[in-house]
C-alpha cells in the first residue's frame, strides 16, 4: 500500500479482511504513522498535513478496533506524544506513596481529631471521604499530557510502571485543560461490583482462576502485560489526593480536589467538610449507611486535615502521614434461617453446596443464597438444613455461613452429604486427592460443556482457531451445541450462523467452520488431549497415542496394561479406564467417530526415525523452543519424552534454571545435552 491509498477517506468494513491482510495492513499503517510521528517529532520535518496524519490514525484505530486481539501496546494509536513504555519497569517515586494508620472504633475517631486539633490554634478543618476498595496509583501529567502511572510498589522508593495498561482506563484524562508544568495526583484503581462479576464469569467460562474479590481482580488486571485486558475488564479510577503540582498553589485539600475535577479528574465522590469530632463521626456512619448501596466496594472512610500547610507541619512517620486515619467498618452478620442445601456444578465440574437461606439484607443486597464451601466446612461446624445460621459477606463480596445457633437447632435439623453422582449429568462424582474438592467425571457434562468445548479447542489439543470462550458462549446460548461432537455439525447450521451474527460475519463463521473441518484430520494424541481425562495432558496422551494404534485398542485397554507404560502411575492409569468405562465416554466416542473424527495417531513413518528407541527428559527453559515443541520434535523424530531421570533415560536435555532432573541425571551418569545438542542429534542420525 502506498501512503497515497491510506488518506483516503473511505468508509471501509475492516472486518471482512482476513487475519492475515489485517495482520499485514496493521503491520503497514503502524510503520507509516511512527514514520510521520519521527518526521515530525524528531526531525521537525513533517511531510503530510495533520489532517492526512489524522485519517491514518483513525483507519488504524478503526482497524485496531476491528480486530481488538491484534492491539499491541506498541502501536502509536497507544501512544499520546510520548515514548512507549515497558509495563512493568521500577521507576522512582518522587512523593513517597504512603499509608495510612487504621482505626476500627469511634474512640480511635475522637482521639486523632482531638490530637489533630489540639495541635493548632485555630479551628481545624477535617475532610471525611470514602475509602475506595482498590489499588493505588501515582499519575503524572507534564504539560497537561499523561505521562507516567506508577503502583505503589515498596511505597517509597519505587513503584511499577503501568502507564501503557493505565491509559486503557475510560474515567482517566489523556490531556488535562489546563496544562501545568508538572503535576502529580494518586487514587485508586477499582474494578465496579458489575464489572467483576462478569470477569468472574468469564473466567469461570474459560476454567480459569477466579478471583476472590474486586480488589484482587483490579490488582491482577493493572498488572498485567496486555493493556487490552484492562480495556475488556472495565477498570475505573478515583482520585484523592495532590501529590505535586508546579506552577499553580492551593491552601487546602478541598480546593485542590475541585480543582482536579474541572480538570476532568475523577475526584474522589461524597467528601464532607467537618469540625468538631461529632461531625467527623456523623460523616464516617453516613458514608457506611451509603456503603452497601454503592456500585464499587469502599472498605472504610478516610478522615483527613483539609489544610495543607498544616499537613506539612504534621508531617508523616517513615510509612503514613500524622494528619489522616482510615476508619474500618466492620463487616455486616445477620442471623436467617438455613432452608435447605443444594449443590451446583461449576463449570470445571466442582461440586459446590450452597445454602439456601430464608432471605435477609446484608451489606446492600438480598442475601438468600451463600457458599458452604466444601463437605469439610459443613461437617466441621456441623451445619443442617433446619438450623440458624449467621451469615456475613465475606470482604463484603461473597456472602457465607459462619456459624450454627446451636441451643435454637430444631428437632427435625437434617444432616447432609454431597451426592455420589452429578446431579446434572448423572456421572459418578470423585473427590480429589489431598484436596476438599468434589468433582463431576462425566466426560459430557453441560454443565462443564463451556469449559470442555475451550479446552478441547485449545492450541496444544485440537487447535482450532476461532473458538474462544465468547464464541463458545454464544454457540452455547444459541442452542447449536449441546455436546462436544456439535461442533463437528456446526457447518449444518452455516447459514443460521451468519444470519444471527453471533460469531461475526461471513468470513468469520467460514473460518470457524473450516478449522472444525481441518481438526478431523489431527492425530490421535491431540484428541485425546482435547477429551480433558482427568491426569492426562498432553505429554500422557503422546504417550498413549505413542503405545496404542487408534482409539478402540485404547478404550479396550486395562489398568494393568496402561501401568506399564512410561510414567503411568496410578491415578493416571484409573482415570483413562474410568473415563472410557462411562457410558457418556462411549456415546460420545462413536457421535465423533461417526462425524469423521480421525481416531489413529501419526502414521508410523517408514524406516528407522532417527530417535527411535531413545528417551529424553527436559528440565529448565530452553532458549528457542517450548517444552511442547522439543516434545514434538523428539516424538515426531520417533523419540520418548519422560517427566523422570531413570538409568533408562539416554538424554536429559537442560536448559536455563534446571533443577533438580540435572541433580539426578549427574548422579547416575545420565548424558546432558542442550538444545543445539538435541537440535544436532535430530539433524545428525537422519
Ligand atoms: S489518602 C497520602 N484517601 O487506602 C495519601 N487513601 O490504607 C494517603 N485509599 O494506599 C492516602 N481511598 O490506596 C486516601 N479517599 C482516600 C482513599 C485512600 C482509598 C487507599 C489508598 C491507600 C490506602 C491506605
Amino acid at each position: 500500500m502506498t501512503d497515497g491509498d491510506a488518506f483516503t477517506a473511505e468508509i471501509f468494513d475492516f472486518t471482512t479482511l482476513t487475519r492475515l491482510e489485517a495482520v499485514a495492513m496493521l503491520a503497514d499503517l503502524r510503520a507509516q504513522i511512527a514514520r510521520h510521528n519521527r518526521l515530525y517529532y524528531d526531525e521537525d520535518q513533517p511531510e503530510i498535513s495533520d489532517e492526512d496524519y489524522d485519517a491514518l490514525m483513525r483507519r488504524l484505530r478503526d482497524l485496531e478496533q476491528a480486530w481488538p486481539d491484534l492491539l499491541d501496546a506498541g502501536s502509536p494509536s497507544q501512544i499520546v506524544g510520548g515514548t512507549v513504555r515497558p509495563v512493568l519497569g521500577a521507576v522512582a517515586h518522587r512523593v513517597p506513596m504512603l499509608s495510612l494508620q487504621d482505626v476500627f472504633n469511634q474512640d480511635d475517631v475522637r482521639d486523632f481529631v482531638q490530637r489533630v486539633g489540639a495541635t493548632f490554634e485555630e479551628t481545624t478543618v477535617f475532610v471525611v471521604e470514602p475509602k475506595i476498595d482498590g489499588l493505588s496509583v501515582a499519575l503524572r501529567y507534564e504539560n497537561g499530557l499523561f505521562t507516567l502511572g506508577l503502583t505503589r510498589g515498596d511505597g517509597v522508593h519505587t513503584g511499577e510502571d503501568v502507564t501503557m495498561n493505565l491509559r486503557m482506563i475510560k474515567n482517566l484524562p489523556l490531556t488535562l485543560p489546563e496544562p501545568v508544568a508538572d503535576l502529580e495526583v494518586r487514587g485508586e484503581v477499582y474494578l465496579p461490583f458489575e464489572a467483576f462479576e462478569r470477569v468472574n464469569a468469564r473466567q469461570e467460562a474459560i476454567g480459569g482462576k477466579l478471583f476472590a474479590n474486586p480488589r484482587n481482580c483490579a490488582a491482577g488486571t493493572l498488572r498485567q502485560l496486555d493493556p487490552n485486558v484492562v480495556r475488556e475488564r472495565g477498570l475505573a479510577l478515583f482520585i484523592f489526593n495532590l501529590q505535586l503540582c508546579r506552577g499553580k498553589t492551593f491552601q487546602t485539600h478541598s480546593q485542590s480536589l475541585a480543582w482536579l475535577a474541572e480538570q476532568g479528574f475523577p475526584v474522589i465522590p461524597d467528601y464532607t467538610l467537618c469540625q468538631t469530632a461529632d461531625e467527623v463521626l456523623q460523616a464516617v456512619a453516613r458514608i457506611g449507611e451509603q456503603r452497601f448501596r454503592l456500585p464499587y466496594g469502599i472498605d472504610g472512610a478516610v478522615i483527613k486535615l483539609d489544610d495543607l500547610s498544616r499537613r506539612e507541619q504534621m508531617g508523616a512517620t517513615s510509612k503514613m502521614p500524622r494528619w489522616a486515619v482510615a476508619y474500618k467498618y466492620p463487616p455486616e452478620k445477620k442471623e436467617t434461617r438455613l432452608l435447605d442445601i443444594v449443590v451446583q456444578v461449576g463449570r470445571t465440574g466442582r461440586l459446590t453446596p450452597m445454602a439456601i437461606l430464608k432471605p435477609v439484607q446484608l451489606a446492600g443486597t438480598t442475601v438468600s443464597r451463600a457458599t458452604l464451601h466444601n463437605q469439610d466446612y459443613i461437617d466441621a461446624l456441623d451445619i443442617r438444613i433446619g438450623d440458624l445460621v449467621q451469615v456475613q459477606k465475606a470482604g463484603d463480596i461473597i456472602p457465607a455461613v459462619l456459624g450454627v445457633n446451636l441451643p435454637k437447632r430444631p428437632p427435625d435439623a437434617r444432616k447432609f452429604k454431597l451426592p455420589t453422582t452429578c446431579p446434572v449429568c448423572g456421572a459418578p462424582t470423585e473427590r480429589e486427592q489431598d484436596s476438599a474438592d468434589v468433582r463431576c467425571t462425566g466426560s459430557d457434562c453441560p454443565a462443564q460443556l463451556a469449559r470442555h468445548i475451550i479446552y478441547f479447542a485449545s492450541k496444544n489439543a485440537m487447535n482450532i482457531d476461532g473458538l474462544g470462550p465468547a464464541t463458545v458462549e454464544a454457540l452455547l446460548q444459541g442452542g447449536y451445541v449441546e455436546s462436544l461432537a456439535d461442533l463437528f455439525s456446526l457447518n449444518q447450521h452455516r447459514d443460521r450462523l451468519i444470519e444471527s451474527g453471533i460469531i461475526g460475519k461471513e468470513k468469520s463463521v467460514d473460518n470457524l467452520l473450516s478449522g472444525i473441518d481441518a481438526a478431523r484430520q489431527n492425530p490421535l494424541d491431540r484428541l485425546l488431549t482435547g477429551l480433558g481425562i482427568r491426569n492426562i495432558g498432553r505429554q500422557a496422551a503422546r504417550v498413549l497415542a505413542g503405545n496404542y494404534p487408534d482409539m478402540d485398542s485404547l478404550m479396550a485397554a486395562d489398568e494393568e496394561q496402561l501401568l506399564a507404560l512410561p510414567d503411568f502411575g496410578q491415578v493416571s492409569a484409573r482415570a483413562v479406564v474410568s473415563f472410557f468405562r462411562q457410558e457418556q465416554t462411549k456415546i460420545l466416542i462413536d457421535r465423533l467417530k461417526r462425524a469423521g473424527v480421525r481416531m489413529t495417531g501419526e502414521s508410523q513413518i517408514a524406516g528407522r526415525r532417527p530417535l527411535d528407541g531413545l528417551t529424553f527428559v527436559l528440565t529448565g527453559t530452553l532458549p528457542g523452543l517450548s517444552r511442547s515443541q522439543a516434545g514434538e520434535l523428539i516424538e515426531k523424530a520417533g523419540g520418548k519424552v519422560s517427566g523422570a531421570v531413570s538409568a533408562k533415560t539416554s538424554y536429559v536435555v537442560a536448559g536455563e534454571a534446571a533443577g533438580s532432573k540435572l541433580d539426578k541425571a549427574n548422579q547416575l551418569a545420565v548424558p546432558v545435552i542442550d538444545e543445539a545438542e538435541l537440535l544436532r542429534l535430530l539433524e545428525e542420525e537422519e
